[in-house]
């Protein structure tokens, strides 16, 4: 499978020649097990977990208490993958020595990196966080924790000033020290720019195909959710669909008296059984299909 992945590993891959960089958000064991199984390059603890797991309309909910409990449950796994811990909304926002705190808080609870979205303005909060040893990943275009402002998740960077204050960001984010970028919903054209116009690799997520990698949320590749997604996700699967049928059945064998079989009930040892005055091991079936053999 191959060595760690690092931060300065991933920062190296850029104009390396070697294939785009594959990061996918997962945000609990099982998930991040099946994503370092299939190879990815990068585990992102996404503050999209509000929307996704925990059902919220935006990402403002969650906390860095809440990201820390999801990022050590992917740490525990010890994924090959580089993680990255998202920090949520009001954890780098305040002051400078919040965010390197936080910033520590996801690093304890396992994460090997942190992100943060925003562009030239996060500049100071960047420069901390990197002097206090943690790498971090830049979000720059559609940056979800701005939803307010942007007026809904809006695709960012259509007009000519809006793409080229997108490529004074990611330059800005760069000189200040973060080994990647995220670009989110902005033109292909743009982020090409904006690829073009930086040293380390962008990761795009509705960015088109010039970027360095691809982000997309594991929930959305294997299709957990059957609600209508945006354009720049592709299903891989159709787990909901598979989840439900699934269920549909065990709740039919439950119905029906087929669940739990013999084999999937535990036994009481032939001499207890006789001492309580229950029917011999091996002489039928009890009640519910259970026989009393161990
Ligand atoms: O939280 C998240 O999943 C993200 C990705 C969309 C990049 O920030």
């Amino acid at each position: 499978m191959g060595s760690k992945l690092t931060a300065p590993a991933v920062r190296a891959r850029k104009d390396s020649g070697q294939p785009p960089l594959v990061m996918v958000t997962a945000y609990d064991a099982p998930s991040a097990r099946m994503a370092d199984e299939a190879g990815v390059d990068v585990i992102l603890v996404g503050d999209s977990v509000a929307m996704v797991v925990l059902g919220y309309d935006d990402t403002l909910q969650v906390t860095v208490e809440d990201m820390a409990h999801h990022v050590a449950a992917v740490a525990r796994t010890r994924p090959r993958a580089l993680v990255v811990g998202d920090l949520p909304w009001m954890s780098y926002h305040v002051s400078v020595e919040e965010a390197v705190r936080n910033a520590a808080t996801l690093v304890r609870a396992g994460a090997e990196s942190v992100k943060l979205e925003g562009g030239a303005k996060r500049v100071p909060v960047v420069e901390a966080i990197v002097a206090a040893e943690i790498p971090v990943m830049g979000h720059v275009g559609l940056t979800p924790q701005s939803v307010h402002v942007m007026g809904g998740f809006t695709v960012q960077g259509r007009q000519r000033d809006a793409a080229l204050a997108l490529i004074d960001d990611a330059r800005a984010l760069e000189a200040a020290g973060c080994f990647a970028i995220v670009l989110e919903g902005v033109p292909d054209a743009v982020a090409a720019m904006v690829t073009d116009a930086v040293g380390v690799p962008t990761i795009g997520i509705g960015a088109g195909p010039a970027c360095d990698g691809q982000v997309l949320v594991l929930h959305d590749v294997l299709g957990l959710e059957d609600r209508i997604a945006p354009k720049f996700v592709r299903r891989y699967a159709s787990l909901k669909a598979d989840g439900v049928a699934a269920l549909e059945r065990f709740a039919e064998d439950v119905r029906a008296g087929r669940f739990p079989a013999d084999r999937e009930s535990y036994h009481l040892a032939p001499e207890v059984a006789a001492a309580l005055g229950l029917e011999q091991p091996g002489t039928g079936e009890l009640a519910g299909g259970a026989s009393m053999t161990a």
